[in-house]
């Protein structure tokens, strides 16, 4: 069908060596905003080679811990320098691979170098504590001891940030990691792979593999079998977030699940209107809504609500969108399947809903042309901003996570109805309120279940040093990011030392300080 292309073969590197299937089977990464445009070739791995893997991992680990953490702290700042230096060339292949706008990709490549010097500093610290003992002559401590093997498993929306949050922190703690990269973004986990290892990561301590779900989930059940899995990361579906939960769960295990969100933004009567929809159109449209801090509802208070949805119309139908490198809201799709999801959600659309915010719906063509589109329609994944106004509580569109550019409008009356909205779904990840009313804000703040809160803010656009995750069907309450995500890749360790001479029982030979509690006050 396609002419032989010139991009380069990519596959799955254990212990710096790339290892070939006996029977490979080979993916194209495409260009969503140029699909003529093969990004790379990717062979895909079997589950045997995913459980190679995790064995080279573990044969690693115990060497990459044994380094102090204040030199794992200094690999990770070189690996900070190194992306910083190559920081627009890393930026352009996310740009072409998933077709995130530029500045967007300029974005979260410094979201990786802010990572990295989060965590150098780290290396030094990594505190344990002491603790004084009920007893004398007795010393208790605390020390973090790394998990061991971290298997990753991420998303093609965000190529190199999210997967820097696990690989970072994982290795500063001293686990090693293998990292199976969404085959959507296949470069992209080459490229960042190759900054981590000159940066002075060993190529025993990070492995990866390129693989599709299937030989994933099969790989990592018989490496969890095997012992050589201690802990599992993964940002994705919450589908699949189940099932890995699940699995990893049968191992006693709890993973780190970065899972999907219905966002809600509530805009309250007091709003700043021209702010709320700002903050509504980047939420909802930055990225093409393919984040899962995505806007899913915004939720407007009906004394606001007509004048809201005309100006967000106007807003979205203004709105520049189409080749990722120029200045463009957004870009293309990920890829075909987000396509054919997206047309799905466009499905839900009831006859009760009014549709707003473009000059058409679905897939961008020649025959369905968005005015202004930025660029040839027909050569990448573009689809037109749709607006859907009068979501209620009980449509679908309310209640799925609708990955794309796509958001609902539902109108409420009192502040106990837009929470209602905010928190029915039963996802829990990212929330705004628009308010200029402090009583407002803090009321939202205690009330809603998400684990991010905005005030005057982008549901999305998380700062990287705060705990970034959610609750309910949004993930089992672990959090990334900051000195929060410590928890997930180290374990407590607590030691005692009794230097007494003499055996001294806890609780049993503990004296009392002498007391009169017959005393009353005259
Ligand atoms: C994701 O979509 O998986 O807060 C993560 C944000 C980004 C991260 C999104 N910093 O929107």
């Amino acid at each position: 069908m396609h002419a032989p292309s010139s991009a380069p073969r990519l596959g799955s590197v254990i212990s710096g060596e790339l290892v070939r299937p006996v029977a490979p089977r080979v993916l194209q990464s495409r260009n969503p905003a140029n699909l003529g445009e093969v990004v790379a070739e990717l062979e895909l791995a079997d589950a045997a080679t995913y459980v190679r893997a995790c064995r080279a991992a573990r044969d690693g680990q115990p060497g990459w811990a044994a380094l102090p953490p204040p030199l794992r702290g200094r690999v990770v700042q070189q690996v900070g320098r190194l992306v910083e230096a190559n920081k627009e060339a890393l930026a352009a292949l996310v740009t072409r691979e998933v077709g995130k706008p530029w500045r967007e990709s300029l974005g979260e490549v410094q979201e990786v170098i802010d990572t990295c010097t989060f965590f150098l500093g780290e290396g030094r610290r990594l505190y344990g504590q002491t603790v004084p003992s009920e007893m004398p002559d007795k010393q208790l401590f605390t020390f973090r001891r790394p998990l061991g093997v971290v298997a990753v498993v991420t998303a093609a929306n965000f190529p190199v940030a999210v997967p820097s949050w696990y690989l970072v922190p994982a290795l500063l703690c001293g686990n090693t990691v293998v990292w199976k990269p969404s085959e959507q973004a296949g470069a992209a986990a080459q490229a960042l792979a190759e900054l981590f290892w000159h940066g002075g990561v060993p190529q025993t301590a990070l492995h990866l593999v390129q693989a599709d779900g299937a030989a994933t989930f099969a790989g990592l059940e018989q490496a969890l079998d095997a012992g050589l899995v201690d802990k599992l990361g993964f940002t994705g579906s919450t589908a699949v977030g189940r099932r890995l939960g699940e699995l990893t769960g049968r191992h006693l295990q709890a993973a780190c699940l970065e899972l999907g969100g219905k966002n809600p933004l509530v805009v309250a009567p007091d709003a700043d209107l021209d702010l709320a929809v700002e903050g509504a159109l980047f939420s909802g449209f930055g990225t093409a809504g393919q984040r899962c801090t995505s806007l899913g509802t915004a939720i407007v208070q009906a004394g606001v609500y007509d004048d809201f949805v005309e100006r967000f119309h106007r807003a979205a139908s203004a709105a520049r969108i189409g080749d990722p490198r120029q200045d463009v809201l957004y870009g293309p799709l990920i890829g075909e399947g987000y396509l054919k999801r997206f047309e799905e959600f466009l499905g839900m659309v009831a006859d009760y809903h009014k549709l707003y915010g473009s000059t058409g719906v679905g897939r961008i063509t020649r025959d369905n042309p968005r005015e202004g589109l930025v660029g040839d329609p027909d050569a990448g994944l573009y689809v037109h901003p749709t607006v859907v106004a009068g979501i209620t509580g009980g449509d679908d569109l309310y209640r799925l996570e609708t990955f794309g550019p796509i958001v609902g409008v539902a109108r409420y009356d009192t502040f106990d109805e837009a929470v209602e909205l905010a928190n029915g779904h039963g996802y829990g990840l990212s929330a705004a309120v628009y308010t200029n009313d402090p009583r407002t804000a803090f009321q939202f703040r205690e009330r809603c279940t998400a684990g991010m809160v905005s005030v005057n803010n982008s549901t999305s656009g998380a700062e990287a040093h705060l705990p970034f995750g959610g609750n309910g069907l949004s993930g089992n309450g672990s959090r990334q990011s900051g000195m929060w995500v410590l928890e997930q890749f180290t374990s407590w360790q607590a030691m005692n030392w009794d230097y007494s001479g003499r055996l001294q029982k806890a609780q049993m030979d503990v004296i009392e300080p002498p007391s009169d509690l017959d005393y009353r006050l005259s």
